[in-house]
């Protein structure tokens, strides 16, 4: 499902303007993006190495998904997984294709779609996990901490985050991950090399008692 190094390194002036841009400009881009069909290589992602984790953590519980895209986790998680599903995009092109996905799965009771852009969305409850899969490049660096720290408090009690990135050994993957283990408490910390993917589950550090 990853992009290729070079993909990648192509879009970095996009993405750079992106993460700084309104959430109107950002859904002007996505949309586009996700209407051009450069996409649908993404569309079938069933052995994501994400998917063990999401599982293990959600203790079929509830799952927030942050740029979810066009609804691959919602519904290819194992449906016994999980109880439920929120997620949120700014593009509503991407949204359009998993609400479909959802229904042709028969998922509508589990999974439900809302546009929003994560810098600033508000999550209507508390969740046992929060993902962001693949979605993480498109906040600022300086955004990091502030934004898990907000959504510390819509985590249930043991509730974690979960990022999963793909480092590739670029600067810009590996300083995400830097700061995330510096800035949270670590729970779990997995390296694929089948994709050169990397899976952090953390949680805001504990006060000392
Ligand atoms: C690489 S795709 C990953 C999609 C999905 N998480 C997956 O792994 O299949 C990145 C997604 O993040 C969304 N996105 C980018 N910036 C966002 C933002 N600020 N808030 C919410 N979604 C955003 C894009 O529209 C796109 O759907």
């Amino acid at each position: 499902m990853s992009m290729s190094v070079v993909e990648r390194a192509a879009r970095a002036p996009y993405n750079f303007i992106l993460r700084h841009a309104s959430p109107t400009i950002k859904r002007f881009f996505w949309d586009r993006e996700f209407a051009s069909g450069k996409w649908n290589f993404i569309d079938d992602t069933a052995s994501d190495t994400s998917y063990p984790y999401l599982e293990k953590y959600s203790q079929k519980g509830s799952i927030l998904d942050l740029g979810c895209g066009p609804g691959n986790t919602a519904n290819e998680l194992a449906f016994t997984a999980y109880r439920s599903y929120l997620g949120v995009d700014v593009s509503e092109v991407a949204l359009a294709k998993a609400r479909e996905r959802t229904q042709r799965c028969g998922r509508s009771q589990k999974n439900s779609f809302v546009h929003g852009d994560m810098l600033s969305f508000v999550p209507p409850r508390l969740f046992d996990v929060i993902l962001l899969r693949e979605s993480v490049y498109h906040v600022a660096m300086g955004n990091l901490k502030s934004m898990f720290e907000r959504y510390s408090q819509y985590l249930t009690k043991d509730g974690v985050f979960l990022v999963k990135l793909v480092t590739g050994n670029r600067y810009t993957s590996m300083t995400r991950v830097r700061i995330i283990e510096s800035d949270f408490e670590v729970v779990e910390k997995g390296e694929h090399s089948r994709d050169g993917s990397t899976v952090l589950v953390f949680r805001a550090k504990r006060a000392l008692s």
